[in-house]
Formats: C-alpha cells, structure tokens, sequence
C-alpha cells in the first residue's frame, strides 16, 4: 500500500533526526566565538569541503557552534549535525569539532543556554538531542 509505505518513511525519517534526550556536560570554550576561527584548526576540516565555507562566522549557525562529544576522531561523521541543547533556555548546536566527553561551545551560545551564567556557572548538565541539521541552518 502507498498509503502505508509513506507513513513508515515519515515514521523512520523523524526516529532518525529526532533521537532520545541525553544528559551531557556543556562548557564554554571562547574559540568558538572567534568571527575569524578556522575550521582547519577543528577536528572537521571536512566541513571546508561539504559546505564550502572555512571561516566560523561562515557558518549558518554561528556563533551557535561548537564541540561535541559525539565527534571522537578527525572529520568524524558527526562534523556539521546538529543539537538542540536545553538548560534554562534552549537552543541549537552546530558540531563542528570534537569536544572530549562534553559539548564545549562559544560563551555566547552558552550565556544563551544559561540566561547569562556561563561565566559563574562554568558547566552545566544539559539535555542534549540529536536534530536534523536544517535546525542549524545547514546545507548537508
Ligand atoms: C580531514 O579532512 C581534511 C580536509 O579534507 C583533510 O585535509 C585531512 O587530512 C582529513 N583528516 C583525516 C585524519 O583524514
């Protein structure tokens, strides 16, 4: 049945852009706030290639972007998904380099998440959830 066939793709498409809500420590890293930082220098060069652009503030997200526990190796799969991260506020997470065991995002994504405490609270632990990238703007 077409009827049918639909229904499971809709249902398959949304299990997988829409994953269970983890806990995950989230800090800040100021690299990621830098207009002019370099996606060479991150664990996904790869991004220069498959979205064309090489400068951070490049990003459609930025400066919403960061690193992200779940890129464990250079141009990890992972590079450019995106996560919705939520604390007081919530919001969404470019991955774009590895953040060992925690995300680690820019101060001002972070002061987003937090209602401006990211400096006085230092970590936190969020809920962390898979999206699918067009929450971050990105082409991928
Ligand atoms: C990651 O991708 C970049 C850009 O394509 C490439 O220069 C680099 O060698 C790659 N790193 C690894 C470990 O494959």
């Amino acid at each position: 049945m077409k009827f049918t066939a639909i229904i499971s793709t809709l249902a398959l498409a949304s299990f997988t852009l829409a994953q269970t809500p983890q806990n995950a420590i989230v800090t800040f890293d100021t690299f990621y706030d830098m207009t002019l930082g370099f996606l060479g220098d991150t664990a996904c060069a790869i991004l220069i290639q498959k979205l064309g652009v090489s400068a951070f503030d490049q990003l459609p997200n930025f400066p919403f972007i960061g690193g992200a526990p779940a890129i464990q190796a250079e141009n990890s799969t992972f590079c450019g998904t995106c996560w919705e991260l939520a604390f007081v506020d919530s919001i969404f997470v470019s991955a774009m380099d590895q953040g060992p065991g925690e995300f680690r995002i820019s101060l001002e994504a972070m002061n987003a998440l937090t209602d401006n405490q990211a400096v006085s609270l230092g970590k936190v632990v969020a809920t962390a959830t898979q999206v699918g990238v067009s929450a971050c703007g990105l082409g991928l």
